[in-house]
């Protein structure tokens, strides 16, 4: 074929993880390399008995186009949900989105020109990598320590021309798994203020905690309206329904939907009306409580499995959520080479030069503990603490 594809889709070439997933056909393979919430966490009996009550007494209206901002009880739902980050809002300024990624990508649809810098914690989840590439937005890192982004940094990073946006994933961040403090929440909001700068604060893992105390929401201390909070309901009920929703004051919330008209006219009526319902229900809180029982065993199984078996070259994170553990070797060892190997004893995880956005982390490396069983996240990072000894 002869095509000239947009320039857009140059420098991309596929998710790293999807790559991934190609090495891990083989079913003797321990992956601790996906994001996915674990399948018998799904709650099928609820999702089904809710979808035949939907049908029996509004399916003509679910089963029909809808609005575009969103199915109006589930925004209701959403408005009456978000105090609990510290939101007090109302319906104008909730959309509903296919997930957050694709609020990811309507707010970078409305925000972001060829060239346009976006500020980035680095690492910072790849798949909003992905995204802001596709609209060819260049990358300024802030850095980031234990505690999440550095606010002194990002002032700094704002003296060097104005960027679109920042993006921040403030708990159990993806891939490092570290939650910014409080202080540096507060920080940040001021900063978006005194700067006129938006924040996006990507959040799908905040109710995912195992330890410790909840922590604000960096737009609960914007009053201004410079932050853009994204939830999902991905890892709290199920990825499969495509359910996020974007909050944000309404002059931004019009353009994404402008944007999103353009994209897929609105979110699943369908999904959007059982997030509702399971809301409505007060099956959200038990859920995540159960969630939160199962993936806080898992963790800490991790957690100790490396204690015992990874060189203590290796430095890891210690989350108190999430689904993510953050590895960094030595600077000489390449993450990718070392995938190899690992998955010739059969372990994955993802490398983590994919999460950086300027070619530096190709010495480190995230693992999942959400999908594998105890006993194989046992068994994996006891591997895996083998090949890594070998290459040291
Ligand atoms: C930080 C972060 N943001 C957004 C997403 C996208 O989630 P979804 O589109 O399923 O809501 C993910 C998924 O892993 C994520 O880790």
């Amino acid at each position: 074929m002869n095509l000239k594809y947009a320039d857009r889709l140059q420098n991309l070439s596929g998710n790293a993880i999807r790559e991934i997933f190609k090495l891990l056909a083989s079913p003797e393979i321990i992956s601790l390399a996906g994001g996915n919430p674990a399948p018998e966490t799904f709650p099928c009996a609820e999702v089904a008995r809710i979808t035949t009550k939907l049908m029996e007494e509004q399916g003509s209206s679910v089963l029909q186009y809808g609005a575009t901002e969103g199915w109006m009880p589930l925004r209701q739902e959403i408005v009456r949900w978000l105090p609990g980050v510290g939101i007090h809002t109302d319906v104008d300024h909730v959309l509903t989105t296919t997930g957050s990624q694709q609020g990811l990508d309507l707010v970078c649809k409305a925000m972001v020109n060829p060239g346009d810098i976006v500020l980035v914690e680095n690492p910072t989840f790849l798949g909003a990598l992905h995204t802001m590439k596709t609209y060819q937005a260049q990358f300024r890192p802030v850095e980031t320590d234990e505690d999440g982004l550095i606010p002194q940094a990002l002032e700094q990073a704002l003296k060097d021309g104005k960027p679109k946006f920042l993006y921040i994933i403030p708990t159990f961040q993806n891939p490092s798994g570290r939650t910014l403090t409080l202080e540096r929440r507060k920080a940040i909001a001021r900063i978006a203020a005194e700067h006129e700068l938006l924040v996006v604060e990507d959040d799908p893992y905040r109710d995912l905690r195992y330890a410790g105390e909840a922590l604000p929401s960096i737009a609960s201390f914007d009053e201004a309206g410079y932050v853009l909070y994204l939830a999902s309901f991905s890892k709290l009920i199920s990825p499969g329904l495509r359910v996020g929703a974007a909050i944000g004051a309404p002059e931004l919330m019009q353009k994404m939907t402008i944007g999103k008209q353009g994209a897929d006219v609105h979110t699943s009526n369908l999904s959007q009306a059982i997030v509702a319902e399971f809301l409505k229900e007060g099956l959200l809180v038990p859920h995540i409580a159960e969630l939160c029982n199962d993936y806080r065993v898992k963790m800490e199984a991790m957690l100790s499995a490396i204690s015992e078996n990874f060189p203590a070259q290796v430095k890891v994170t210690h989350p108190e959520g999430g689904l993510f553990v953050w590895a960094t070797l030595p600077p000489y060892i390449d993450t990718t080479a070392l995938l190899k190997k690992a998955t010739e004893h059969n372990v994955a995880f993802v490398p983590g030069a994919g999460f950086h956005c300027d070619g530096t982390g190709t010495n480190t490396f995230r693992l999942n503990f959400s999908m594998p069983s105890v006993a194989n996240i046992k068994k994996a990072i006891a591997i895996l603490g083998e090949v890594i000894s070998d290459v040291l």
